[in-house]
């Protein structure tokens, strides 16, 4: 038979989603893939019980239902203090997974190159290599998720076409400062590079901390494609709603590859979904203080247990240090194995993060209610015991 796709050679399946496979199968308390287990807002679901009806049932409009996109127009603009156009400016995709895929295939050409710090949100590789990418890695280096400016212009100079940016960043709860983001853009303009903002933690920022929107920065928003989505800031990570935001002449073209892989998002979630991004700024609020509450709670009983971590600035996040706990020669990926099945919290590997050898760092998220963090944390307090 002929030759299969040489390129899934350099990807593996996501790490995070077969972690999540593992949990269940062994019951483990899932803390590796990152979605809550509580409910989004009722008015969200009070509405998509209506929409059942009502509807609308079959195909949208290829780039989002009108309202939808007003409504995205109306709450993005004002967190980008910006105005933005509904029908130029904005493609609803599923999910930001969808929006980051569509923009790296209609701003790339086969062998370009895309500049991604890590550790990186394992979807980037993948897909930079999915469109004929090399992707150029530039370290974050822990605890303080600093890059070194200069590393960074190395990579510049080597002719990069875009920089793939988390901001909040997954897995190191980095919150990129203003003051980096202007570095950065002033690379981007001085190299003409494009900037691609992964930015669905925008609404998860700890104190003392600030998300900035790239697109803001003096001549970025014309090189800058923002990719954000409600399953985060709504708890709706099923519904598989995201979008794109990008000057016209990106967005034209990212429209083109929306339309032909995917066609449109599910209109009776997009219907439904228009309740939320129509919240007051109090939601935001609100939001962000429950995470604060989840994080204090599950990384106050980290202490207690005696497991070192890093305070993430933003997201939900934690990077744990195992190497107290991994035995010699055992991979991160078997320590996370056998975390799930003798200790019963599942997590991911470092290792699925960081282009450097990494193997004594965990990924735990804390999305969850207090009852199951604090089941997690009872079932942690015995890792030293199950894990010998
Ligand atoms: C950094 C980051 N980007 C994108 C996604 C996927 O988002 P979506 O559900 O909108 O596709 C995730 C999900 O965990 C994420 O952590």
């Amino acid at each position: 038979m002929q030759e299969l796709s040489r390129k899934n050679q350099y990807f593996t399946d996501s790490v995070i989603r077969r972690m999540t496979r593992i949990s269940l199968g062994c019951g483990a308390i899932n803390l590796a893939q990152g979605f809550p287990d509580y409910d989004p807002p009722k008015a969200m679901l009070d509405r998509l019980a209506e929409v059942s009806y009502e509807g609308p049932h079959q195909y949208p409009i290829t780039m989002g239902a009108p309202n939808f996109r007003q409504a995205l127009a109306d709450k993005c603009g004002r967190f980008m203090g910006r105005k933005l156009d509904p029908d130029t400016e904005i493609v609803a995709t599923i999910g930001s997974t969808e929006a980051m895929v569509d923009t790296i295939f209609a701003l790339t050409n086969p062998g370009d190159k895309i500049i991604m710090f890590s550790p990186y949100f394992e979807n980037y590789k993948a897909q930079a290599i999915m469109a004929d990418c090399e992707p150029i890695f530039v370290p974050l280096t822990p605890p303080e998720f600093k890059f070194d400016p200069n590393v960074l212009e190395d990579a510049f100079k080597q002719g990069a076409k875009m920089i793939l940016i988390c901001n909040p960043s997954n897995p190191s709860g980095k919150v990129f400062t203003e003051e980096e983001l202007k570095l950065i853009a002033d690379l981007c303009i001085r190299y003409d590079v494009y900037a691609v903002m992964d930015e669905v933690y925008e609404h998860i920022i700890y104190e003392g901390h600030k998300h900035t929107y790239m697109n803001r920065l003096p001549g970025m928003w014309e090189r800058t494609v923002s990719c954000s989505s409600l399953s985060k800031t709504y708890s709706v990570t099923g519904w598989r709603l995201g979008y794109a935001i990008a000057p016209k002449h990106l967005m034209d073209r990212i429209k083109q590859y929306h339309d032909f892989n995917t066609v449109g998002c599910p209109s009776p979630l997009m219907e439904a979904a228009v309740v939320g991004l129509n919240f007051p700024d109090s939601y935001y609020e609100e939001f962000g203080a429950h995470y604060a509450h989840m994080k204090q709670l599950f990384t106050g009983g980290l202490k207690d247990i005696g497991i070192k971590f890093t305070d993430p600035e933003g997201a939900y996040f934690v990077l744990a240090d195992i190497s107290e706990f991994r035995k010699k020669g055992q991979s991160d990926v078997e320590f996370c194995e056998q975390l799930a099945e003798k200790v019963g919290v599942g997590c991911v590997p470092g290792s699925s993060f960081f282009k450097e050898d990494v193997n004594d760092i965990v990924r735990l998220h804390f999305a969850k209610k207090d009852e199951t963090l604090l089941a997690a944390l009872d079932r942690l307090s015995s890792i030293r015991e199950k894990m010998k």
